[in-house]
């Protein structure tokens, strides 16, 4: 993802410039093993992407010190804390930075408490491509759906998943269709968070709390795994003009993730192989659905700059 934002950085200047009179540098990136790097100036990313590694070694200098208005953090999911992810940001917002992050753990585990040291600071915390790459969410709901109450949200929000059973009911084995997703790089670094539905509850998790006002952990969420008999199950429908789809259904303070058998007239019948898709039910504003077909990491780095274009606008207002 760091690597996609970073092209997308270098294609973009133009627009950025042309459109908002924005001048984006990068003057940190941190990796976990691959180095650090400093510069006030702004770094060479053409030089960064073609490196296998940073110049800087050794214990990078802490958050209070880095030269940024903004923290984009993209770190790997931790399932059970959020952690490290969590408390660099909470020290990134007090260090007076706005955060933007496609990372769901420190968002599912500490969205209140970010958000609130967010306003303590003034400065903004976004996580858009959290849930489902550059599909808008949460801007839509914070853009075009104002005085609404949410009743409940449903849809397809593990690509992986949804590409294995699209897979499957193509006729591919289920094994072939995982060694295929794996070499696609498209699972997470641990498999179980998308196959036993932890990157799914995750997510249910950010949308209850953010969205319906809950306060639900991973571990609320009902998760049925993704297995030989789910795929089983995929082969039959197919046979009988049917799909079966890994359903996130979340309603105020309950959420699940479980295979459902959908019909051609179900919205979701058509999110196929690495398509998202939401259906949002309001108390006045009716019931939306929205997809975004076939999303790749490009995606991903677009949601982020999205929220850089959208958080950097506000910044001093
Ligand atoms: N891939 C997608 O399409 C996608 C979509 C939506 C959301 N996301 C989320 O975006 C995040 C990044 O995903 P990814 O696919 O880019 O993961 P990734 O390939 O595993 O990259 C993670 C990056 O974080 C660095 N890192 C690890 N531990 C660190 C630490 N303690 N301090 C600083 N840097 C650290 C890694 O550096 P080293 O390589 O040196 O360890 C690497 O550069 C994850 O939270 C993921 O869930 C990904």
């Amino acid at each position: 993802v760091g690597r996609a934002l970073a092209r997308l950085l270098l294609d973009r200047q133009e627009i950025l410039s042309r459109r908002y009179g924005l001048e984006l540098r990068v003057t940190a990136i941190l990796t976990g093993s691959h180095g650090f790097l400093m510069d006030d100036a702004g770094a060479d990313l053409r030089s960064c992407l073609s490196s296998p590694a940073l110049p800087e070694r050794g214990e990078p200098p802490p958050i209070r010190s880095w030269p940024a208005d903004v923290l984009v953090e993209i770190t790997p999911l931790n399932v059970a804390t959020g952690q490290p992810a969590l408390t660099v940001m909470r020290e990134a917002l007090k260090a007076g930075m706005d955060v933007v992050t496609a990372n769901k753990g420190p968002i599912a585990h500490g969205f209140h408490t970010l958000t609130a040291l967010a306003q303590e600071h003034g400065r903004s915390l976004r996580f858009e491509a959290a849930v489902a790459d550059n599909l808008p969410l949460f801007n839509l709901v914070r853009a075009a759906l104002p005085a609404v109450e949410l009743r409940s949200v449903r849809g397809i929000f593990n690509s992986t998943t949804n590409y294995l059973l699209s897979e499957v009911s193509r006729g591919a084995a289920f094994e072939t269709a995982m060694a295929r997703a794996q070499e696609l790089g498209i699972m997470e670094r641990d498999p179980s968070h998308d196959l036993h539905g932890w990157d799914a509850a995750v997510k249910a998790v950010i949308i209850n709390n953010v969205l319906l006002g809950g306060a639900l952990k991973p571990a609320d969420v009902d998760r049925q795994p993704v297995n030989g008999e789910v795929a089983a199950l995929a082969r039959g429908a197919a046979l009988d003009g049917k799909r079966v789809r890994m359903m996130s259904t979340i309603s105020v303070g309950e959420a699940r993730w479980e295979a459902a058998t959908l019909g051609p007239a179900d919205p979701f019948y058509a999110v196929d192989g690495f398509s998202l898709g939401a259906e949002i039910v309001t108390d006045v504003a009716g019931r939306l659905v929205i997809s975004l077909h076939d999303p790749h990491v490009e995606q991903t780095a677009y949601a982020l700059l999205a929220d850089i274009i959208d958080v950097v606008g506000h910044q001093g207002q």
